[in-house]
């Protein structure tokens, strides 16, 4: 079997990680072993020319540093001031800067010409997400004629915001260079299909192979899942989960987010609101936990939305809170993985509530994490990747608060009967559709592709 190599930006060198790729790949990588190469997090100003190797039990890590310089114009500027908002839909967030664009290309070249060396003749290469769309051109432009596959793990920008980007075009000439694209959903795919047909040149061919900018490749869906078996393993034996309860007295509502603008959390918080605005039965009888470690903070909007939810929570406890009573706890760090599991089996509710997001794996977790005798109800975004199949969930749009509230109410309302009913067709597509899958069915697809 040939060897594995994996290329994202983020690598985990620490613990707890959030974000969805992480944690994915750290669940399949585990499986397959192989090699993950990604940034160390480091930014010294006169960064090695040669990749770090970390070795592990499971598979192998090698990291790369960059300069500040780099690291302002690649990351925090042209991978999540541009790209990052117009692929979640929010072209008014976005920061264009010719700095921004000529630092992308600068860096993916960077890494293209620190891993080639590293490459051996018969190793599969699978390129992860948005920071890394020119990875497969500049590894092309130093002879490595391995199969390279690319998955997108956010949503894919319909033409309209693809045409905010500075130079669309080479969007699909980047895109053209990989063997495989895969994408999260058939929305995604839709979009990419359409974007690519106005701003470039796309034929479709049999099945699902493409010829883009000339070259021809497949394009397939792949939606992402999580280790399903051994969360549910991490939720049944999570400590002190009864002891929680008892303590706070009130059924909890959960939600699990990086502090995200694309997560919708002020538009929960509002929703939230109204509920206890219109239900007064709830007071005392339901408590939001909202866990959301900052991210990127050194972009500006995601200072704004770290302020927003701050406020927005402190004005909805000093409204509805009494002497035994905090209506939102908010908590701002990551949590170990068992912590997280207990958790979610105590909420009664899972609030899942995006504006955008490319699957949203919280809303697996929650469902594995469930007691299948008494499980809670997960309260889903329409917009999130996910709901393209757990329909069996409170599906909702996260901009309407009246609809949110009143799927609360709901759930609070819902008969253990209907919990158990909707959380164990939930429940089969989280188990039969796993982050193993998700691999295996992307690696059989890389390897017919190329
Ligand atoms: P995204 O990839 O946009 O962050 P996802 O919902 O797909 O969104 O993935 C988030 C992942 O990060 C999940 O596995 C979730 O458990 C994890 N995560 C989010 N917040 C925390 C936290 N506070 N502590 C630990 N893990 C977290
Ligand atoms: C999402 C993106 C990942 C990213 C993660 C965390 O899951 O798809 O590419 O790693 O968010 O964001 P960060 O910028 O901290 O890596």
């Amino acid at each position: 079997m040939s060897r594995l190599v994996v290329i994202s930006n983020r690598l985990p060198l620490g613990d707890n990680p959030s974000g969805g790729l992480v944690v994915a790949l750290q669940d399949s990588l585990r499986n397959s072993g192989g090699l993950w190469i990604g940034f160390s997090g480091e930014t010294p100003s006169e960064p090695a020319d040669s990749l770090e190797y970390h070795p592990g039990a499971e598979y192998q890590r090698a990291s790369f540093d960059l300069t500040p310089a780099d690291h302002e114009a690649y990351y925090l500027g042209y991978s999540n001031s541009v790209l990052w908002p117009l692929c979640h839909g929010r072209a008014d967030l976005t920061d264009i800067d010719p700095d921004y664009g000529e630092g992308y290309r600068r860096v993916n070249a960077r890494i293209a010409a620190l891993v080639a060396p590293h490459i051996r003749p018969d190793d599969r290469i699978w390129v992860h997400d948005y920071q890394l769309f020119p990875l497969a051109a500049e590894l092309r432009a130093r002879g490595i004629g391995n199969p390279i596959g690319h998955f997108l793990h956010i949503p894919f920008p319909g033409p309209e915001n693809c045409a905010v980007m500075p130079d669309p075009h080479e969007l699909f000439e980047w895109l053209s260079q990989y063997d495989l694209l895969g994408f999260q959903t058939h929305r995604d795919l839709a979009n990419f299909t359409e974007s690519a047909r106005q701003l470039a040149e796309l034929i479709p061919l049999e099945g699902n192979r493409i010829r883009l900018c000339g070259r021809e490749l497949r394009r397939d869906v792949f939606p992402i899942g999580i280790d399903t078996a051994s969360f549910i393993e991490e939720a049944r034996t999570a400590q002190d989960v009864d002891r929680m309860r008892s303590l706070t007295g009130a059924q909890m509502m959960i939600g699990v987010d990086r502090l995200d603008y694309s997560k919708g959390i002020p538009q929960r918080f509002r929703a939230f609101q109204l509920l206890l605005e219109n239900h007064v039965e709830f007071h005392e009888k339901i408590s939001f936990l909202q866990i959301a470690p900052p991210t990127r903070e050194e972009v500006e909007a995601y200072q704004d939305i770290r302020e927003e939810t701050e406020h927005l929570a402190g004005r909805i406890n000093g409204q509805f809170a009494t002497v035994n009573w905090t209506p939102i706890r908010f908590i701002h760090r990551p949590l170990p993985r068992n912590v997280l599991a207990g958790l979610y089996r105590q909420a009664r509710i899972g609030l899942v509530t995006p504006l955008a997001d490319g699957m949203n794996l919280v809303a697996k977790e929650y469902v594995a994490a469930q007691d299948v005798s008494d499980p809670g109800v997960l309260i889903l975004s329409r917009f999130a990747g996910a709901a393209e199949t757990m329909q069996d969930a409170l599906v909702v749009n996260p901009h309407d608060p009246h609809e949110m509230a009143e799927a609360m109410a709901q759930a609070m309302h819902m008969t253990a009967n209907e919990r158990r009913q909707r959380h164990s067709v939930l429940l089969r597509d989280v188990v039969e559709h796993d982050v193993s899958w998700w691999s295996a069915r992307y690696l059989d697809a890389l390897a017919g592709a190329s």
